[in-house]
Formats: structure tokens, C-alpha cells, sequence
């Protein structure tokens, strides 16, 4: 009787368990039903990789890839999976060795954003996206937080590097075809940081105070331009506020503009404090913030109190768990793919030397480059970084890559040789600045780490005599100035953006004893952000600014000094004369905190809500407001010269259809080299109701490789939408009635072909969002 009692209780709890429905794309609905409050609570919540200290975070997944940035929670008892998110964007950023075994994790260093946008090519960018993606997946993680897309509101914010663009279009056409690529492999991305984040101080408290058109046109366009070209897996909310309400639990932001108006379907994320002084869970929850990272057990408890003392609506908790169900249903933990640990280096390599190659942009060459094969034999090559060349940057945005190639490898790989003294100078004085420069850390520079902030070493001075030494057994000389920056800080003028001054010495000592002996000097900028150059440019034959390209950086410079590939890059952003020249300057950082990197150090914290910047500049952002008032600059916007020259001929433009414009123009290679070039589309309105800036980059394509003599037809058509300004007043976007130009050149200051067509109005309307608490002195035309 017993035993049947058992047998009976036995059938009847596995029928129980058999009950229990395990998650797959086709049961959302009946394993929402089938979840407890608790359970879905927690999987609103993610984990980190003991990122504030073992046991602060939710999650027991935290350690299944190591140095991964956060996971979402599993729920074994209904087949939920953890799945594990990874920075990003330029690579897989995990841990690259693991305790107890001798195997190595690291992963390919790929160009950093601003030089992928560089390319102006999404094919490209489509191809290093699908390297990405495969990386992510094979080091069995699911989403890569990226791409970086804040846009590049003032040179010297800390993150530049890891962002595309001051403009918006570039932005979003970059973006989506990085975020295609990745996901087309069946991995996801998370685009980042939902918005207006365009600075490091204060970023986890400032209130970007913007204008609804700014906001629109400009900070928030390259997004909605992924979201409804790529469908990104996840986006991640910035950890500022907007307009008075942090962005993480920002409803007019995560749910009436990104939802509503842009019809997104994936999973919002937070920055990485999942939790916030001032900023209650619940209210993320409504606003359509579905996974806190890193998550804090007190924020699982307030979700369950919230619900049961009804101040957070069930239905509220149901449509985000529902939502990170079907983000769940999607990944590579779900399907369980079967992880190589062994992305394939050589191949991947390939890919990032090409895009390096094509990212890096020749700013000046009085005809000394390409290099014609034998003629420079031997390099003086100056500057740490030539020796310690910067592959990436600093912060989450860093890599562990398996090896990087230097300029002095990079040269010798091609067959030119290089001065052992000044080698040998160099590896030395790395090698002790490495010790000194770690053992003597400020205490107020704790940043100095790979974490945050900037790395790079003093540079050394070279003594006259040492230098014209070198001229005797070189046949030219390359400089390079490197520039180091990361999450947390903002550049500072005196020692980031401008040359110090051992770095202008070396440049005009080398230029001074190379030209007097008739050899060439060549500077490579080796930094993710823009630099002082107007002060100096003068000197050296040519200019290369090759960002930080990636593991493969030595092989993509000197394939374009030898000439293997013409540079075909264009700057994505304004080179100005001096820092402060950007219409930002007065409101960058903006009016922050007593909170400086001592106060840090003093574990002193920032006032909540007392850090405001007034974007006083409104939509004149980069070469908005240089072109429309007329500023002089170091290189305009879309600037990049090339071996051989392009003509465009006259475009043709007519409408396409009710609401487009088809714009073609023939592209002709008129030099004497093979080489690529890239056909910019500004647009100028009419005038009407809304000031607009003079011009706007409506329109880019890039042409195939033309050999001298042939021409390329480019074929571009122009939503009427994309023409429109935002007009605050009506919640619209309006393309006002009148005749539009289309301005063809190869940067926003070098136009040589237009034409002109007339357009009626067309309007579309938007939910009135994110309203300005206070009243902004805009900048006017
Ligand atoms: C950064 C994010 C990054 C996250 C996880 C944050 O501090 O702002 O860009 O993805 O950390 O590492």
C-alpha cells in the first residue's frame, strides 16, 4: 500500500514538473503565465562580473565568461538560459586568461569607431559586424555592447573614439550596418548610450538640457536611423539625464520616441548602475527600462513590493519580462551554440587590416607619398608610440588583442628597415615609464588604469644632436603622436588636444635636420580623437591620421605608404583650429560639480541633479555651425586626400516616387592612381518658417576601386522625411515647400557639382517629447 502511495505521488509530481512549460519561441505567452512575481522580478535584474565587489550584484551567472561586462538571469525551472553581454564596440572585451588553465581568450582588436566611420564604407562595416558577431558567439557570449553612437558634440569628450560621427546621418548608416553584421550571425548588439551622453564628467548625474529639435535631429537621429534600418537586438540607456529625468527611467525617451514614434521591438538596458539615487526601480520599469545592469537584490524586492502595494502595475512587469523573453528566445545561450573558444584570428585580421586601411586619413601629402618600391629603404622612426603603438582605447571600449603590430613591425613587414639607436632608445625608456609611471600614480589619478581613463607616457624629448644623427642612415623620418582616452574623463586642451611641448620640439628638430638633407618627414596621428594641427602642419611633408586602427595597425599604414592602398578616409567630424573654437565650448563640460578626480579619490560624491550642460548651441553642432557661420577650420568635415584625383559631374536629381529623391552622379578618376572615392551629398532648404543650418550631409556612397580614366555612376535616393527639420511647435518633422539644392563634393567645404529641385511641404507627426524643464539660450543664426 505504502509503496503505491509513493509510486502514486511520484507519477503525480512528475506530471507537476512535466507541467512546468520550458521557454521556446513559441510558448512566451505560456511561460509568462507560468512565472512567479519572484521570478519575474528577478529577471528583470541582471548580474555583473563582480564588478562592485563579490555578492553586490544579482546573479550567479556572473562567472560564466570571464571579464564579461553583466548577464540576464536564468530561471532553470523554464528554460531560461543566462545569457552574458560583452563590451564592445571594438571587440570582444573579456578577460584574455582564465585561473587554472593555460589557454588564452584573447580577442581581434578591431579599428576603433571614429575610424570605421571613416570608411564611409557600410559594406565594410557590415564585414568587421560580422567578425564581431562571430567573436561574441564563439566566446559564448550573446550581445556586444555596442556600437558606441553619442555623437561627437565637442572634441574633447573622453569617448570620442568609440563614437562615429558629429553627424547624425553618417552615425546612423555606420551603425546600422555594424549592428546588420553582428546580427546577421545570429548574435546581438546593444547600441549605445541612449542619449545625449556627450561627455564624461558627470556622466552619471549632468542634465543634458537640450532643445526637442536638437535632441531630435541631431542626438537622438542616428538612432532612430538604426532602429529602423537594423533592429538592434538591445539598447542601453545613458547614465545622464535629459531634460531633468535620468535617461534610464526617461518614459518620454525608452517608450514614446523609441517605441512609439520608431515602432523598436527589442530590450532596453540600463548603463552600467542598474541602480540609481533618485531614481526608484519601479519608475524605470514603467518607463520601458526591461533590464537592470547591474542589478542589486534591493531592486528585485522593490519590484515585488511595488506590485503588491500596487504602486507598479503587473501589466507594466508582464510587457518587459515578455519582452526579454523574446530577446532570450533569440541568442546563442537559447540554442545553445556550441562555443569554439577559437574565433579564427587570420581571418578576421584580414578584415581589420582592410578596414584600417580605409579608415585612415591622409590630411596632407606634398607628393612624397606613396612610397615607390626601393626608394626609402631605411626610417628613423620617431615617438613612443611608435614602439607602443595604441590600438584601441582605454575604458570598456578596450580590447585584448593576441598581438599588436607596431609601426616599427609594420615597416619591416614591407621591407624597410628602421634605426636600431632609436629603437632601442624607445624600448627602454617604455620599459622603465611603464614602472615609473605605475609606481608613481597620483593618488588623484587612479584612473590612470586600463579601466579609465588616459595611459599614455610622457613623451621624451630627443636632443638636437641625436636627431640630425639619424638623418645620415635614414632616407626619411615618420613621427608618430599618440593620444590615449577612455570612459570617465574628458580630454584636457594643454596635454590632449594640443602637442606638449617635447612633441613640438621633435617635430620641427626632425623636420629641420631631414629637410635640410632633402629626406621626407612623415607624422602619423595615432589617437582616437581629434588634435591641435594648425600650429604645426606646415612642417612635415605629409600627414596620416590613422586613429587607433586595431591590432593590424602597423600593416594598414604601411600598406598605405607604400601605396598598396590609396587612402580613400574622410574625417567624420571638424578639425578645428583651436579647441574652443566648437559652438559647445561655453557649455562644455557644462556647469558641473565641485567633482573632480581628487574628490574621487576622497570618495567624495557628486550633488544629485546640481551638474546641468545647456546644449546653448542647439542644433549648430560641428560643421553645422562652422559652415553656416562661416568659421575657419584645420579640415572641414568629410575631409581625406587621395594619391590621384575625382571629378563629379553635374548630378542628376528628380523625384523618386511621392516622397523621395534619387540622386546620380558620375564619379571619375582623373589621376594617374587606382583608388576609391566618396561622394558627400549636402542639402540646402529653402529659406522658410525654420532657420536651418547652410548645409546638411543628406546623402554619402562610396565607389568601387577606379583605375585612372574610369568613371563610376552612384545612385542615392533621399527620403522627402530626411529633408525635414523638427518643428518643435506642431510635434513634426517638416520638409517646408521650395527649391532644395544638392551639393556634391568630397567634404562640407569642397563642393563641385550641384543641381536643384523643388519639393512641396511634407509633415509627419511625432509624440510631444522631452520638453525642456527650463528655458535655453539657443544660438541663432
Ligand atoms: C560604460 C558602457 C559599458 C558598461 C559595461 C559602462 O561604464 O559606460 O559603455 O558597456 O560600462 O562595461
Amino acid at each position: 500500500m505504502k509503496k503505491l502511495l509513493t509510486i502514486s505521488l511520484f507519477v503525480s509530481f512528475a506530471m507537476t514538473m512535466n507541467a512546468q512549460p520550458k521557454l521556446s519561441a513559441n510558448n512566451i505567452d505560456e511561460v509568462l503565465q507560468a512565472m512567479t512575481l519572484e521570478e519575474k522580478a528577478k529577471l528583470l535584474v541582471g548580474g555583473a562580473n563582480n564588478f562592485f565587489g563579490a555578492g553586490a550584484v544579482v546573479g550567479g551567472e556572473a562567472d560564466l565568461v570571464a571579464g564579461a561586462a553583466g548577464t540576464s538571469p536564468a530561471i532553470p525551472r523554464l528554460g531560461i538560459p543566462a545569457t552574458v553581454l560583452t563590451d564592445g564596440p571594438a571587440g570582444v572585451r573579456i578577460d584574455p586568461t582564465r585561473k587554472g588553465t593555460d589557454k588564452t581568450y584573447y580577442a581581434t582588436a578591431f579599428p576603433i569607431g571614429s575610424c570605421l566611420a571613416s570608411t564611409w564604407n557600410t559594406e565594410l562595416v557590415g564585414k568587421v559586424g560580422e567578425a564581431i558577431g562571430n567573436e561574441t558567439k564563439e566566446y559564448r557570449c550573446d550581445v556586444i555592447l555596442g556600437p558606441g553612437m553619442n555623437l561627437h558634440r565637442n572634441p574633447l569628450c573622453g569617448r570620442n573614439f568609440e563614437y562615429y560621427s558629429e553627424d547624425p546621418l553618417l552615425t546612423g548608416k555606420i551603425a546600422a550596418a555594424y549592428i546588420n553584421g553582428v546580427q546577421s550571425q545570429g548574435a546581438g548588439v546593444s547600441a549605445k548610450h541612449f542619449a545625449v551622453n556627450s561627455q564624461e564628467t558627470d556622466r552619471t548625474s549632468v542634465d543634458e538640457r537640450v532643445s526637442q529639435r536638437a535632441a531630435r535631429e541631431l542626438y537622438l537621429r542616428g538612432f532612430e536611423i538604426a532602429v529602423r534600418e537594423s533592429n538592434p537586438w538591445t539598447i542601453m540607456a545613458s547614465y545622464n539625464k535629459i531634460n531633468g529625468e535620468f535617461s534610464m527611467g526617461n518614459h518620454d525617451l525608452l517608450t514614446k520616441i523609441l517605441r512609439d514614434d520608431w515602432g523598436f521591438k527589442g530590450i532596453v538596458m540600463t548603463d552600467w548602475i542598474g541602480i540609481r539615487e533618485g531614481l526608484p526601480t519601479i519608475r524605470e520599469v514603467q518607463a520601458g527600462n526591461d533590464l537592470m545592469e547591474p542589478g542589486q537584490p534591493a531592486q528585485v524586492q522593490e519590484i515585488i513590493d511595488g506590485v503588491k502595494n500596487g504602486s507598479l502595475d503587473i501589466a507594466d512587469v508582464d510587457r518587459n519580462v515578455r519582452r526579454m523573453l523574446e530577446y532570450i528566445v533569440k541568442t546563442p545561450s537559447f540554442h545553445q551554440y556550441p562555443a569554439s573558444n577559437a574565433p579564427d584570428f587570420k581571418a578576421h585580421a584580414a578584415i581589420t587590416r582592410q578596414t584600417a586601411a580605409e579608415g585612415i586619413v591622409l590630411l596632407k601629402n606634398n607628393g612624397t607619398l606613396p612610397w615607390k618600391k626601393g626608394v626609402i629603404k631605411t626610417v628613423a622612426l620617431f615617438g613612443e608610440n611608435s614602439y607602443d603603438f595604441l590600438s584601441g582605447g582605454t575604458g570598456s571600449g578596450c580590447v585584448h588583442p593576441p598581438y599588436v603590430v607596431d609601426m616599427l613591425e609594420g615597416l619591416q613587414n614591407v621591407g624597410i628597415s628602421s634605426s636600431p639607436t632609436l629603437t632601442d632608445i624607445y624600448r627602454k625608456y617604455i620599459e622603465y615609464a611603464k614602472v615609473k609611471f605605475q609606481a608613481e600614480r597620483h593618488p588623484a589619478k587612479w584612473y590612470q588604469s586600463e579601466y579609465f581613463g588616459q595611459q599614455k607616457y610622457p613623451e621624451i624629448g630627443i636632443s638636437p644632436i641625436a636627431v640630425n644623427n639619424e638623418v645620415k642612415h635614414a632616407d626619411a623620418a615618420i613621427i608618430t603622436i599618440g593620444r590615449q582616452a577612455g570612459e570617465g574623463v574628458d580630454r584636457d586642451i594643454d596635454t590632449e588636444f594640443n602637442l606638449i611641448p617635447e612633441e613640438r620640439a621633435l617635430i620641427t628638430d626632425v623636420c629641420n635636420a631631414f629637410h635640410a638633407a632633402g629626406k621626407p618627414v612623415i607624422v602619423i596621428i595615432n589617437s582616437g580623437s581629434v588634435i591641435e594641427t594648425a600650429s604645426w602642419s606646415a612642417y612635415p611633408d605629409a600627414i596620416l591620421c590613422a586613429w587607433q586602427p586595431g591590432m593590424e595597425g602597423g600593416n594598414s599604414i604601411a600598406d598605405l605608404l607604400t601605396g598598396k592602398v590609396n587612402p580613400s578616409g574622410k574625417l567624420t567630424m571638424t578639425w578645428p583650429i583651436s579647441a574652443t573654437d566648437h559652438a559647445s565650448t561655453k557649455d562644455f563640460p557644462g556647469n558641473i560639480d565641485f567633482y573632480t578626480f581628487k574628490d574621487m579619490a576622497a570618495n567624495k560624491r557628486p550633488i544629485p541633479g546640481h551638474a546641468y550642460t545647456n546644449h546653448e548651441e542647439d542644433i549648430y553642432v560641428g560643421y553645422r555651425y562652422f559652415d553656416t557661420f562661416q568659421k575657419n577650420v584645420a579640415y572641414p568635415f568629410g575631409f581625406g586626400l587621395s594619391y590621384t584625383t575625382f571629378s563629379f559631374a553635374k548630378p542628376v536629381v528628380k523625384a523618386k516616387g511621392k516622397d523621395a529623391v534619387e540622386v546620380c552622379v558620375t564619379v571619375k578618376n582623373t589621376g594617374s592612381i587606382t583608388g576609391k572615392e566618396v561622394a558627400q551629398v549636402y542639402v540646402q532648404a529653402p529659406k522658410g518658417k525654420l532657420a536651418k543650418p547652410t548645409q546638411e550631409l543628406k546623402a554619402f556612397a562610396k565607389t568601387r576601386e577606379l583605375k585612372p580614366g574610369e568613371s563610376q555612376v552612384l545612385t542615392m535616393v533621399i527620403p522627402v522625411r530626411d529633408l525635414a527639420s523638427f518643428d518643435e511647435a506642431g510635434s513634426q518633422w517638416l520638409t517646408e515647400a521650395g527649391t532644395y539644392t544638392f551639393r556634391i563634393g568630397n567634404s562640407s567645404r569642397d563642393i563641385t557639382a550641384t543641381a536643384t529641385l523643388k519639393l512641396s511641404e511634407y509633415t509627419e507627426k511625432t509624440t510631444n517629447a522631452l520638453a525642456p524643464q527650463q528655458s535655453l539660450n539657443l544660438l541663432k543664426q
